[in-house]
């Protein structure tokens, strides 16, 4: 059988990257993300669409949505090299889910629930490896040195939005624009809600059993 096609969906913070390194690891798929994507791309230029702002990353610092011609596009083509994959970031609305369908078909459609207070320590917490992207958090998943990478020795950062202002305008846009698409999928036999805010370890456990029993 080809390699599963996995829907990753939830909140800024759920877990969605973390719990994704441990897909491509056990699954051997390919770890799609537009975040990572548009992050290797924040300076862009898009001044050409005639867009509110002329670089990806001008949304992103604020915490808003990158507009969709730009997001569509990489994904569409990040989907037709991919075999399997895990696709996380992506639909954040309605118009891009209803793309995502002329795009594949998935074979299992996970949501991960968090409650907000959670996601707003996780984010503001959360340190970022400026060289390979590793992700730690100041409380829960610290380095063995303080600021640098146990992967590579690379310099910790803080993400733009991961300030709180941002986390907050990040939490309400995902609110409106992406708890739509969760119910857009809630009723598909492929869809499974996974408690977020259990360790690491359990949500990765309930995932894996989610992935294994639909492929
Ligand atoms: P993106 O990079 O996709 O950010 P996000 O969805 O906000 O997700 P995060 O990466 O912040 O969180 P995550 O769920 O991956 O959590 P993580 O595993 O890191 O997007 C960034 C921006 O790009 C958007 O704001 C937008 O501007 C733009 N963009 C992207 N896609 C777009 C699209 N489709 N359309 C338009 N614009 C788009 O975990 C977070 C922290 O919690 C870590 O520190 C981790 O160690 C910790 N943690 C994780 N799980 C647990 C646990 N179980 N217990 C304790 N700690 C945990």
């Amino acid at each position: 059988m080809s390699q599963p096609k996995i829907l990753l969906l939830g909140p800024p913070g759920a877990g969605k990257g973390t719990q994704s390194s441990n897909l491509v690891s056990e699954f051997g798929v390919e770890h799609v993300t537009t975040g990572d994507a548009l992050r290797s791309n924040k300076e862009m230029d898009i001044s050409d669409l005639g867009l509110e702002y002329d670089t990806p990353g001008e949304y992103m610092d604020r915490g808003e949505l990158v507009p969709d011609e730009v997001v569509n596009a990489i994904v569409e083509k990040a989907l037709t090299s991919a075999d399997g994959f895990v696709l996380d970031g992506y639909p954040r609305n309605l118009d891009q889910a209803e793309e995502l369908e002329s795009m594949t078909e998935l074979d299992v459609i996970v949501s991960l629930s968090v409650s907000e207070a959670e996601l707003v320590d996780r984010l503001t917490g959360r340190r970022v490896c400026s060289d390979c992207g590793e992700n730690y958090h100041v409380e829960f998943d610290q380095p063995e040195k303080a600021g640098v990478c146990d992967e590579c020795g690379g310099e910790l950062i803080q993400r733009e939005d991961d300030q709180e202002k941002a986390v907050r305008n990040r939490l309400e846009v995902f609110a409106e624009n992406t708890e739509p698409v969760i119910d857009y999928y809630s009723d598909r036999d492929a869809f499974v809600e996974i408690d977020g805010e259990q360790s690491l370890d359990d949500v990765w456990n309930d995932l894996q059993a989610a992935v294994e029993s639909a492929i």
